[in-house]
């Protein structure tokens, strides 16, 4: 009965949501035994994506569909939880009880994704947590690059080009995720000591309109300001816009991350920001990861993606590697 039922569930997902046509369906395989699971010629991965709204998560999903295509023996199935953190839970939910042989998340916040994780774990299915993380341990890998190095990095940043003073915008991620987290600390970290004053901080929860609005906040009270902090390169974009149609885009410095080649390198090219840096969606490495869990290979608990600055003097070769 319950082979029944995961064959039924599988066909089900694959008749709702979009299907990644890596090799045949195999729903004999499906239905075999936990012990029999190394020797399927098809493995189902959920990949649970927490919006598809932004660029960066568009290119993520990109990322994974192109280096699964590269194996025949993959079958992915994704699902967008369109900013809906209820949603992905369910989504997580649905993996489990349709019998996915793997699970890759993109969590939209920590606390609320931690407990359907760890049942899938429970429920003897490898989850693979990509980019935003949840809390304790209870998965088989992260990956993701290190946000408390990048933040801390943006903050050198700023305190060079700043002479060490000058008074500053800081546009936050959203402060339930642990990039929201990590990119402020390792900021504030970098900045103690110096002359330079977080004049105004604000939750734009990683979308260019808040930041935007934000900033028009910002603007209104401030009448110098010598440089924005955006965790995102959306938001530092949108703080961007409201400085220019205030007429004062050129009296402040705009830094961001993420620096996707057709978005914040080309607004580093452009002159819109000062300074990006990369932020890898991770997507091939969730693929090899789990191809090795797949296969009943051990994977580390932690894989930390590198980044790139890309700023005026970097750019031209192709950024400057964080140390
Ligand atoms: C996309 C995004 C990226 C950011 C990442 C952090 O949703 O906001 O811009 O770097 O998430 O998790």
């Amino acid at each position: 009965m319950r082979h029944f039922t995961t064959v039924v569930s599988l066909w089900l997902l694959s008749t709702t949501f979009l299907f990644t046509g890596c090799g045949q369906s195999d729903s004999a395989t499906a239905s075999k035994t936990p012990t029999e699971k190394n020797a399927k010629s098809t493995y189902t991965i959920g990949m649970s994506q927490c919006n598809l709204g932004e660029p960066w998560r568009v290119e993520m999903n990109a990322q994974i569909k192109a280096a699964a295509e590269k194996h025949p023996n993959l079958q992915l199935v994704f699902k967008d939880a369109q900013n809906d953190t209820l949603k992905q839970r369910s989504h997580v939910e649905e993996f489990v009880s349709a019998g996915v042989d793997l699970i890759i998340i993109s969590p939209k916040e920590a606390q609320p994704l931690t407990e359907p994780v760890a049942r899938a774990m429970d429920a003897g299915i490898p989850v693979i947590v990509l980019d935003r993380s949840v809390l304790g341990d209870k998965y088989s890998c992260f990956i993701g690059a290190d946000n408390k190095k990048i933040g801390h990095a943006a903050g050198e940043w700023v305190v060079k080009k700043l002479g060490g003073k000058g008074k500053l915008v800081e546009l936050k991620g959203l402060m339930t995720s642990t990039p929201g987290q990590d990119r402020d600390g390792g900021f504030r970290e970098a900045l103690a000591g110096s002359g330079i004053e977080i004049v105004f901080d604000a939750d734009m929860k990683w979308y260019e309109p808040n930041a935007r609005q934000e900033m028009e906040s910002a603007l209104a009270r401030f009448n110098k300001i010598d440089c924005v902090y955006a965790h995102n390169d959306p938001g530092a974009h949108g703080a961007y816009l409201a400085a220019k149609a205030a007429g004062r885009e050129k009296e402040m410095l705009f830094v961001g991350i993420d620096a996707l080649p057709h978005e914040g390198v080309a607004y580093v090219q452009q002159g819109i920001l000062d300074a990006t840096f990369q932020y890898p969606t991770g997507g091939a490495e969730a693929i090899d990861t789990a191809l090795k869990l797949l296969q009943g290979q051990s994977v580390p608990k932690k894989i930390t993606l590198g980044s790139r600055l890309f700023d005026k003097e970097t750019i031209a070769q192709g950024g400057h590697e964080l140390n």
